[in-house]
């Protein structure tokens, strides 16, 4: 009798407190999660945090659910290890932060490990390269990133906020002369509405962006090669190396490139 007790009075608190974890988070969640309706499957459920405004990494379909290529492997893995994937759309300079603090199991976001990322996170195997480029309007007059960093020039460029973008350029061309928006999109739109001279963002992103909104294109200099990794809370070192296990798995068994080819077609 005792142990029956006590065993649903354990319960009771996982599931209180699996709502209070929930709480505040703004979600929306790609896998559509239903209630918890027992102790073992709100633990099994594994949030990612993100920021969907990142094609073709992570973005909405034409409804409310997050596709993209950090979202498929995240729920392969999710499967592998047996965990229920939630997917979290907040801003990109809250997902560090959110998953250093332990709101969320961990952040995958089209993410560039850095160092400085580092001592806040610890970043998983990295699963993709990318670099940052310069997005112009067709006519621009910067014609390759010399133009755009040379001495006494005055060209604006407009970032997502709290990205590599963002420090590489504010670094290069002083705080100034660049504008940070909340995402990639915003960033995009104030080029063709002709409030900066040029985006400096990752390079499928932009091609994705260049796609959709006409008379833009892609400068051929590329400017600085990253890899992208998915970051989680320092002390979470038994998430990590599990994550880690099935990424590299799914590297190795060629499901991860499966996914980038779906999203990723040669041009
Ligand atoms: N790779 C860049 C960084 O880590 C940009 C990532 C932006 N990702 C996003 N989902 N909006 O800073």
């Amino acid at each position: 009798m005792k142990k029956v007790l006590s065993f649903i009075l354990a319960a009771v608190m996982l599931v209180s407190l699996a709502a209070l974890a929930g709480c505040g988070n703004n979600s929306k969640t790609a896998t559509g999660n239903d209630a918890a309706s027992s102790a073992e499957q709100t633990e099994n459920v594994l949030t990612m945090a993100t920021n969907a405004s990142f094609p073709p990494y992570e973005f909405y379909d034409e409804g409310t659910e997050i596709v993209g290529i950090d979202a498929e492997i995240a729920k392969a893995i999710a499967e592998d290890i047996g965990m229920k994937l939630e997917i979290v759309d907040i801003e990109f300079d809250s997902i560090v932060t959110g998953v250093q603090t332990g709101k969320y199991d961990m952040g995958m976001a089209g993410m560039t490990k850095t160092e400085e990322r580092e001592q806040s996170v610890s970043f998983s195997s990295s699963y993709a390269k990318a670099t940052q480029v310069v997005i112009v309007p067709e006519d621009s007059s910067i014609k390759t990133s010399d133009d755009l960093f040379a001495d006494g020039a005055t060209y604006k460029a407009g970032v997502q906020l709290a990205t590599t973008g963002d420090i590489y350029a504010t670094e290069d061309l002083g705080a100034d002369r660049v504008t940070q928006f909340q995402t990639g999109a915003d960033a995009v739109a104030a080029l063709k509405a002709g409030k900066v001279d040029c985006v400096i963002i990752d390079n499928e992103p932009a091609k994705s962006y260049v796609k959709a909104n006409g008379g833009l294109k892609i400068l051929d200099t590329e400017y600085v090669t990253e890899e992208y990794a998915i970051c989680f809370a320092k002390d979470n070192t038994e998430l990590l190396e599990k994550v880690n296990a099935s990424l590299e798995k799914l590297i190795a068994d060629g499901t991860v490139q499966k996914i980038v080819d779906k999203y990723i077609t040669a041009d």
